[in-house]
């Protein structure tokens, strides 16, 4: 079994440093297999904002975590137009990683993170066609029976994200991203960006969707909250490629808690959900159907 702690939209210069301190000892008790945290390590780019992302990251490393990172919206300079178009992710391969498209493979599972963060489409993402080839070509070398695990900081597919469920944009290149998806045989893609938590098949959100599981992580440590839902993260268990526990980890005021607690298993290619029966864990809006 796998075990992910998948964190997202840290945000660093909006961030409470007593819940960045409390995210290093849930980790550090916990000890995942892999640490995943999907984009926007920064507020607004500015470098202060990054070098402490970095020192937590390398508290991280320090203490053992291994980390797959992608960047998100926010790690591209907003003001600096110089910065935003000549180098826009100049500052977060100096700071945070160098990999733009990280990779990780053990025994259970292969992950793949895709860089969607673009200076022309100021919040949008968008993946092209170069990264669609390199997913096609990650995954063709994979096992069948290992869980294929895409990360992006966009979500590939249009989310609903207000209270009427109203759908957010998807990323561009959608159609291709998500046929592509397709044939690679992903079975979860993470994402963040809306500081929500959700998990839902793809196939009730786009048509041709494939097998994928999407699961969007919160906000793990930024003051800036959707919807009031609190500061959380995913941990993720897959066993095989056909099972996943997810629990919401959820920030309570004073801790991390135990939130919702769903398995998925995938029967002839469908997931089906079963809620776990955790009664005194935290409840936060999980999932929700589009429009
Ligand atoms: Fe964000
Ligand atoms: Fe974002």
């Amino acid at each position: 079994m796998a075990r992910i702690a998948h964190l997202s939209d840290i945000h660093f210069g909006a961030h409470d440093d007593r819940i960045v301190r409390a995210t290093e000892a849930w980790l550090d008790a916990n000890r995942p297999d892999l640490v995943i945290i999907s984009g926007d390590f920064t507020q607004r780019a500015r470098i202060g904002e990054f070098r402490a992302a970095s020192a937590y990251l390398d508290r991280l490393r320090r203490a053992g975590h291994r980390l797959l990172l992608v960047p998100g919206n926010h790690d591209i300079p907003l003001y600096d137009v110089a910065a935003r178009f000549l180098a826009p992710l100049d500052r977060y391969e100096r700071h945070i990683s160098d990999t733009l498209c990280p990779w990780f493979e053990n025994d259970e599972v292969a992950v793949l993170g895709l860089n969607t963060a673009r200076s022309l489409t100021i919040k949008d993402g968008r993946i092209n066609h170069e990264q669609i080839a390199l997913m096609r070509d990650r995954f063709s070398r994979v096992s069948p029976d290992k869980m294929r695990i895409l990360v992006t900081h966009h979500p590939l597919f249009a989310m609903p994200i207000g209270k009427g469920g109203e759908l957010s944009e998807a990323v561009g290149h959608h159609d291709d991203a998500v046929e592509a998806a397709c044939a690679a045989g992903i079975h979860i893609a993470l994402a963040g960006h809306f500081h929500r938590t959700y998990a839902e098949e793809a196939r009730k959100m786009v048509e041709k969707a494939g097998d994928a599981l999407v699961i969007q992580a919160g906000t793990a440590t930024s003051t800036r909250l959707r919807n009031d839902e609190p500061q959380s993260f995913n941990w993720i268990h897959a066993n095989g490629s056909a099972d996943v526990e997810l629990q919401v980890v959820v920030w309570d005021g004073a801790g991390f808690t135990r939130g919702n607690h769903i398995r998925y298993r995938s029967i002839d290619a469908v997931w089906t959900r079963e809620d776990c029966d955790d009664a005194d864990a935290a409840r936060v809006p999980l999932s929700f159907q589009p429009g």
